[in-house]
């Protein structure tokens, strides 16, 4: 976990980007004197008064670990920062005081009733740009609509989140242990027959959080619904026991995510999907190996996609050689998305295809549109590292009915699509030297 000393070499880290990221906004003609972090404001759903579950601002998470609405962070460069906590005084809601941690004392926090006591509060907020999802509250405060997430200042905060401190890697480990617990916990549960409805229970109470405090929608998928990419839904006993479990989960804290997948199959799974099975997360291993400086987060992509074409062709799908079944661009209707992305305050963090601090993006390589990380890997750059191989009737049906059909061995493909698929996914730091993976000594994969 963090603590007082580490949360305080973030803030002077995040001081140093903030420099950093004004001198940028000026170059390109904004003048900047500081940022003032919104945590956002709530909203309800259509014609209702019920809250829409509420998610701070991200770049607001960055300086404080606060939840809740109408909040602000003042950060000015060399400045300790602002902090103000909007607490109304309530009687529908609890309106108790934010329990002492680590971060209070390394911060100015004053707490108002309201937000209309947030500028009095602040005092001269000329050149103050503003982050944060309400214009309506950035005119409260009176900053103009110019420096409102102005694009010359976000292309520099978004680029530098990616380096994540010794802070956030130890709350992101600390979302691992948490996620981790709950996934074998999960599979207890579908070993043990549970369906899909209550392994994701069961993850649930061993993670120790609500559904709505995980950084995303648990999937918790049984046989042919593995190869749904994001599962949304969650069967009861009608579709239990399971064969093959795909959890797809993480967890959080202080607003940081972990997010780990695991495939588990019964013994008495199909001896091929087994085979499988070991064989992604071999090479998911060797891909995790890879996450060094310099190194291209495509060229990984691609590299698994040639593990996968070795992985078919070895089990009897392709009938073509793997060079072969790579090169026609058969692997892509078996691994239909990315390797994985960047990591931290959001699951998919941002800044994954920018191409340098001051903007621009690189788009990924021609059949591969669902890559979200493109830019070179770095030490700080936390990624998640989620080959898979999955038997999807909609993406296969083309394959079987176009010009490459005589290259894949159907009879196998068809008995395999009640597996679903496979998908393993770690959460991978890099580093200077080797590779740190925050999550595999948490969580070992199905071969143990
Ligand atoms: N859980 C979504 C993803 O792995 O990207
Ligand atoms: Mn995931
Ligand atoms: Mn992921």
């Amino acid at each position: 976990m963090t603590d007082a000393t580490l949360y305080r070499e973030h803030l002077e880290i995040l001081d140093g980007y903030l420099q950093r990221a004004l001198e940028e906004a000026r170059d390109h003609g904004v003048e900047l004197k500081g940022v003032l972090f919104h945590s956002g404001r709530e909203v309800e759903y259509h014609a209702d008064d019920h809250p829409v579950n509420f998610k701070p601002t991200p770049h607001f998470r960055r300086w404080v670990p606060v939840e809740g609405p109408e909040h602000v962070v003042l950060a000015r460069p060399g400045q300790r920062p602002r902090v103000v906590v909007v607490r109304p005084q309530d009687y529908w809601y609890d309106p108790s005081p934010i329990p002492e941690s680590y971060w209070q004392g390394e911060v100015d926090v004053t707490e108002v009733g309201g937000f209309d006591q947030v500028a009095a509060e602040l005092g001269n907020l000329t050149w103050v740009a503003y982050v944060g999802d309400s214009p309506a509250a950035a005119g409260e405060l009176g900053v103009p609509p110019h420096l409102i997430e102005p694009a010359a200042l976000m292309y520099p905060l978004d680029w530098y989140r990616a380096y994540k401190t010794d802070h956030e890697v130890a709350l992101v480990r600390d979302a691992c242990e948490d996620a981790a617990r709950a996934h074998l916990a999960a599979r207890d549960a579908f070993l043990e027959g549970a369906s899909e409805y209550q392994i994701h229970e069961r993850y649930l109470e061993a993670a120790g959080e609500l559904e709505k405090e995980t950084p995303f929608f648990p999937i918790s998928a049984l046989d042919e619904k593995c190869s749904v990419l994001h599962y949304q839904f969650k069967r009861g006993r009608e579709a239990a026991p399971g064969t093959v479990l795909l959890m797809d989960a993480g967890a959080a804290t202080d607003g940081y995510a972990s997010d780990l997948t695991r495939t588990w199959a019964r013994h008495d799974a199909d001896p091929v999907f087994h085979q499988l099975l070991a064989g992604v997360d071999a090479f998911q291993r060797k891909l995790v190996a890879g996450v060094r400086p310099g190194a291209s987060y495509v060229e990984l992509h691609l590299e698994a996609h040639r593990h996968v074409a070795r992985l078919l062709a070895e089990a009897g799908i392709f009938k073509v050689s793997a060079e072969e079944a790579y090169e026609r661009g058969l692997t892509r209707p078996f691994f239909p998305h990315g390797l994985g992305h960047h990591l931290g305050i959001q699951v998919h963090d941002v800044g994954g295809r920018q191409t340098s601090s001051s903007g621009g993006t690189t788009a990924p390589p021609e059949g591969h549109p669902y890559l979200r990380t493109t830019r070179p890997i770095e030490p700080g750059h936390l990624l998640t590292i989620e080959p898979g191989i999955y038997f999807i009737p909609m993406l296969l049906e083309p394959l079987r009915s176009g010009s490459d059909a005589s290259a894949v061995e159907w009879g196998l493909v068809d008995r395999l699509v009640s597996c679903g698929g496979i998908r393993i996914e770690d959460d991978v730091l890099c580093t200077a030297g080797e590779p740190r993976d925050l999550s595999r000594d948490l969580l070992p994969g199905p071969r143990g």
